[in-house]
């Protein structure tokens, strides 16, 4: 199988292409960071596609498709997952880091569909299958999260379109799956905090943390045997499909986590004055 990767230089892009590899997948691995992306390379054995894309770029995005085409002879699954976190208040935010979020995570997984679609449409079927988009959403897109609300709104976005396309490109035999992780032990939370100016913990910190290789796991079982939406924790689909029909009650719960934002971010600013 040959699998593109965005987002492959950390995190759950890079557990997911580690595992793929010792399952004898050919990769093509992409990311902004060339010299992570290369040593990985070297680590699983030289033999993958390395691309510097920036999914943010649309001629990066095409670039990257095309070029993982000629490579490969054929592309069975992208993964559109290269993706930051925004942590800061959602009336803080400015129009310009709004765009910039939706840049990479949104459209740069938009840009990079649309220049794979058509490398699917010419392939012939394996496993009864011409092709697989895999969106790396979040459980964020069924429930906005407090002090991320930009994030959460690419990730519905990101929920949405791939709810449309798996209909539409169902009579043409490409499979478009949705992957929605909790909380994942990677870079995300340190960069999110960064981005945002502000310290904050994962949500449920010490309550509901997987690691980047249990999503990777639960990813790599659905590209090969592809299905429509992936739940690495499974209570968690449960728990905020339901919480959808009792939104003040989800409110209630979420207090907790925006407190324990407020608190570290709101004690230096009040002692100052
Ligand atoms: N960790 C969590 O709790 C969690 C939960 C739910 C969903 N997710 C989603 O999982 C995905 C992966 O995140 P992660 O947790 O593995 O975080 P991570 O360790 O920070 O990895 C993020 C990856 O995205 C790449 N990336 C970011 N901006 C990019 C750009 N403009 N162009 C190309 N690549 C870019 C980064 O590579 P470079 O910096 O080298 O470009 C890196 O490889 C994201 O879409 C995130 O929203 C994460």
């Amino acid at each position: 199988m040959v699998v593109v990767i965005t987002g492959a230089s950390s995190g759950i892009g890079r557990a997911l292409a580690e595992y793929l590899s010792h399952h004898k997948a050919k990769l093509t691995l992409a990311a902004r960071r060339l010299d992570r992306l290369e040593a990985l390379n070297a680590e699983l054995g030289g033999t993958h596609q390395v691309v510097q894309a920036d999914v943010s770029n649309q001629e990066d995005c095409r670039n990257l498709v095309q070029s993982a085409a000629a490579f490969h002879g054929r592309i069975d699954t992208l993964v559109c997952n290269a993706g930051y976190g925004l942590a800061k208040s959602m009336s803080e935010t400015s129009a310009a880091e709004l765009r910039r979020i939706f840049e990479t995570n949104f459209f740069g997984t938009t840009d990079t569909i649309r220049a794979a679609i058509p490398v699917f449409m010419r392939q012939d079927e394996r496993d009864g299958y011409r092709g697989q988009v895999m969106i790396v959403s979040s459980s964020v897109a069924r429930r906005g999260l407090p002090f991320f609300g930009a994030y959460s709104a690419t990730k519905a976005a990101q929920l949405s379109i791939a709810e449309s396309l798996r209909v539409e490109l169902q009579p043409n035999h490409i499979a478009v799956t949705s992957v929605h992780p909790v909380g994942t032990e990677t870079e995300f939370f340190d960069l999110a905090g960064k981005m945002g100016n502000s310290t904050v913990p994962p949500p449920g910190k010490g309550e509901v943390q997987q690691t980047a290789a249990t999503v990777a796991r639960k990813m790599a079982a659905a590209i090969i045997n592809p299905k429509p939406e992936v739940w690495p924790l499974r209570p968690a689909r449960w728990g905020l499909s339901i919480g959808t029909l009792v939104p003040g009650m989800v409110d209630r719960a979420l207090r907790t986590y925006r407190r324990s934002i407020n608190e570290p971010n709101t004690a230096p600013a009040s002692t100052a004055v």
